[in-house]
């Protein structure tokens, strides 16, 4: 039989009196999938993910997780986890008591619940003693995590998980998502991080008021995107200039970037004009030596989503 897919969402609206949060989404994670959630402040990331959660139950529309369909009732399935609005925390008992707490209030016997572990998997095992009051923001962003691996999720559901994280912070993150969906753990997360969601996410779905304007892999959003800035550094950069001026398809954008670099060429164009810049340079003689997007197509679409969103208003 088929593992059905972690979420499929069809048509789903939810309002808050007369503000239409959610106008008719559709979702799929596949299972084993994490799947990145994008969209301007106020899109709906948070409405969503706590429909996941069973949070708060949809006005319209289907909602199927792990196969089984959300009914009206808000109870979670137990299979899910996660937290929207940063995690719910005790700040009088340390991180330890914290999940000890958790995993008594879910009937499990504190001392072989796997608190030590997860501690240890969010990279937090140095604080488990430590009261959650004098916690940092990123430091109860990976105690959150925490808390929703004691259950050892199917589905997995993190709203902003980055938020507040180090470097180090976001590695041990990073490192245990990915670990999680390669045993087939499913995570739908949101970020305004693009490089974050690039890094973890092989599908995203970008919102922007309530309704999905992309769904897929990050590869078809690149090449379904808009022309790209690229930065191009080459071994003769005025015969680069010259003959990027020459191709059809590629325009030269030197004002583009904040630092004056001659060595750099900016060029706006898309993927097949670039291409046949590329074989133009190197007929030429020319040895290509650095060519990458200004911004990510990631953060191309999503700043051109947010600017038609600000100059409709
Ligand atoms: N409990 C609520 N009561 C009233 N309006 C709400 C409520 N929750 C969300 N909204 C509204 O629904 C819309 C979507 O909000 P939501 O928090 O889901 O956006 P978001 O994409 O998570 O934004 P952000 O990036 O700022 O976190 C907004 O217009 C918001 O004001
Ligand atoms: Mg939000």
């Amino acid at each position: 039989m088929d593992t059905p897919p972690a979420v499929r969402a069809r048509g789903i609206t939810k309002c808050f009196g007369d503000v239409v949060a959610l106008d008719g989404i559709d979702l799929d994670v596949a299972q084993g999938q994490i799947h990145g959630l994008v969209g301007p402040n106020g899109a709906g990331k948070t409405t969503l993910l706590g429909l996941l959660l069973g949070l708060a139950v949809a006005d319209g529309g289907t909602l199927e997780i792990l196969g089984t369909p959300v009914g009206r009732s808000l109870a979670a399935p137990d299979a899910v986890a996660g937290f929207v609005d940063g995690p719910g925390l005790y700040p009088s008992l340390t991180a330890k008591q914290n999940l000890a707490a958790l995993a008594v209030l879910r009937g499990r016997d504190a001392r072989t619940a796997g608190i030590d572990d997860v501690l240890d998997q969010v990279g937090l095992a140095d604080v488990a003693d430590d009261r959650v009051r004098g916690f940092s923001l990123g430091m109860r962003q990976r105690l959150g995590l925490a808390a929703a691996l004691l259950t050892k999720p199917r589905l997995l559901v993190l709203d902003e998980p980055s938020n507040g994280l180090d470097p180090a912070g976001k590695q041990h993150v990073h490192g245990v998502l990915t670990r999680l969906a390669a045993d087939g753990t499913s995570v739908v997360l949101s970020s305004h991080r693009m490089d974050d969601l690039e890094a973890l996410s092989s599908e995203v779905t970008i919102v922007t008021t309530g309704r999905v304007v992309f769904s897929g892999p990050l590869s078809k959003l690149a090449a379904e995107n808009q022309e790209l800035d690229y930065r191009i550094r080459t071994s003769d950069p005025d015969a680069a200039r010259r003959l990027a001026a020459d191709t059809t398809g590629v325009r030269v954008a030197d004002d583009v970037g904040t630092r004056h670099d001659t060595e750099v060429l900016v060029v706006r164009a898309l993927v097949p004009a670039l291409d046949e810049l590329v074989v133009r340079l190197v007929h030429a003689g020319i040895a290509l030596r650095e060519l990458a997007p200004v911004v990510s197509p990631l953060e191309a679409v999503f700043l051109a989503l947010t600017e038609q969103q600000e100059s409709s208003r």
